[in-house]
């Protein structure tokens, strides 16, 4: 296996870190993009030119026609939405020729979305503040092995016999918890059936494609979707996705060992946001949080929901590259802090009159832990079109610089606006090596 030359990419923050932007830009080298976890809750951003792309299921290499994309089997796939996104794709003249989808990734039911939306309403002021896109049913129904998987919908005759088999105790469910009237079991069928048609094709052993390609000396990028806090086990729980976001999900997402890749690559913002409830130190509510937001248009993707802004954080960021053993970093939306004067850089917490560098366990503990800032000068030039870390000026390198050594990573990428070029790589760097240099 070439796992030399292989590439694990994930957000290191609390998601929409501009994941998508930067694997767009790396798929250029890339043989094959593998996403391994999460559903249609993500939204990945790609643009160049006048062209914007919002992918939700579908891997950002997805516009290389010469690539192969691939939805692994760690995933979640939500059949119609993902027919829509193709549909889509295919409107806008993108072939979805190379779209592979593993036999065993889970579907999203209608049925999950009920679930999902009812279970935030009766959570009320403690909702999780979810995409109510159906994720954490899916999941739990996973778990529960009553979940159906996509090599079901390749046979819509056993499609109808698995969904026989869980449909009862489903109807059963949502009537009891949210008094709904529950599915027919001949409608569902129907409503899927355009799908089943479409996808089933692309329905294939993911892991052994995988495999042989990484046998061939291909060139792998694995996409990661949401980002460290929102890790399952890892995150800010509850208040995360129901997935492994981490980098060793890679692995198990895609059917192939810890050895995949040995390269991990960590998206981070130059600053924090946030979409959904739940904790977030840095978080700025007033004059300096709606600059953020209005610069960075920080807005979501999926849900076109406000994100919360804050200053960035690099005791998160230390913990994101801890538990993800990040060999390198890309810090997207630089652009974004033209124009201030001062930047706050949060280098620990003061938790209970301790100071600690660490993030902790205990949510408990984080809502009482305020930011320890150190303050950098700003810059008020425009670096839209910085193309490499000499062009920037002196405040943004020392910027970069201090993150570099309060993370304990090295800076590989730095991203300077939303379009595939706007983007600067180090040279003489895993990167730039893979990027051809
Ligand atoms: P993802 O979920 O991590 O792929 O990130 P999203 O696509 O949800 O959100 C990132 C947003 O920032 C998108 O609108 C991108 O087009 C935009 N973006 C990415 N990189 C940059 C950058 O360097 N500068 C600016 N101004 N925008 C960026
Ligand atoms: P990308 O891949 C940002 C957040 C939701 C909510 C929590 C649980 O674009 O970075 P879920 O629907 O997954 O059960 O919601 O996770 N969330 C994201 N936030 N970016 C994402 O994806 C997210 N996917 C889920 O807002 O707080
Ligand atoms: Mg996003």
């Amino acid at each position: 296996m070439n796992n030399t030359d292989s590439l694990i990419i994930v957000g290191a923050q609390w998601g929409d870190e501009g994941k998508g932007k930067v694997i767009d830009y790396l798929a250029a080298g890339a043989d094959v993009v593998a996403r391994f976890q999460g559903g249609d809750n993500a939204g990945h951003t790609v643009v160049y030119g006048a062209n914007i792309f919002k992918l939700h299921h579908i891997p950002s290499g997805i516009l290389y026609p010469g690539c192969i994309s691939l939805l692994g089997s760690g995933m979640v796939v939500n059949p119609l939405v993902l027919l829509e996104e193709l549909a889509e794709l295919e409107k806008r003249g993108i072939t979805t020729a190379n779209l592979k989808i593993s036999e065993k990734a889970h579907l999203i039911m209608a049925y999950h979305q009920v679930y999902d939306r009812g279970n935030e309403e009766l959570l009320g002021d403690n909702k999780i503040g979810t995409t109510g896109r159906g994720i954490g049913p899916a999941y739990a129904d996973k778990a529960l092995r009553r979940g159906l998987r996509a090599i079901d919908l390749a046979d819509i005759d056993v499609f109808r016999e698995r969904l026989a088999q869980v449909l009862p105790v489903q109807n059963r469910l949502l009537e009891y918890a949210y008094g709904h009237e529950g599915y027919d079991l001949e409608q569902l069928v129907e409503m899927y059936r355009p799908a089943a048609e479409k996808l089933a094709p692309m329905v294939v052993d993911t892991s052994r494609l995988l495999t042989d390609k990484l046998a061939g000396g291909k060139k792998v990028l694995f996409e990661g979707a949401q980002g460290a806090l929102l890790d399952i086990d890892h995150g800010t729980y509850p208040f995360v996705t129901s997935s492994s976001t981490v980098a060793a999900a890679a692995g198990t997402g895609s059917g192939l060992g810890p050895q995949c890749a040995t390269r991990v690559l960590g998206v981070m913002k130059a600053y924090t946001t946030r979409v959904g409830e739940g904790p977030f130190p840095t978080e700025e509510k007033g004059e300096a949080g709606v600059l953020l937001r209005d610069q960075g248009a920080e807005y979501g993707t999926t849900t076109g929901r406000p994100r919360r802004c804050g200053w960035f954080d690099a005791v998160i960021a230390r913990y994101a590259a801890r538990i993800n053993g990040l060999t390198g970093l890309a810090i997207t939306k630089l652009d974004v802090l033209s124009g201030l004067e001062t930047l706050n850089l949060a280098v620990a917490y003061e938790c209970g009159g301790y100071k600690t560098p660490h993030f902790p366990s205990s949510m408990t503990d984080l809502q009482q832990c305020n930011p320890v800032y150190e303050t950098l000068p700003g810059w008020d030039e425009d670096i839209s079109r910085a193309r490499a870390m000499a062009e920037l000026p002196e405040a943004a390198r020392q910027y970069l610089e201090a993150l570099e050594e309060t993370i304990g990573v090295a800076i590989e990428l730095v991203s300077v606006g939303p379009d595939r070029t706007q983007t600067i790589v180090r040279p003489r760097t895993f990167l730039s090596h893979w990027c051809g240099d």
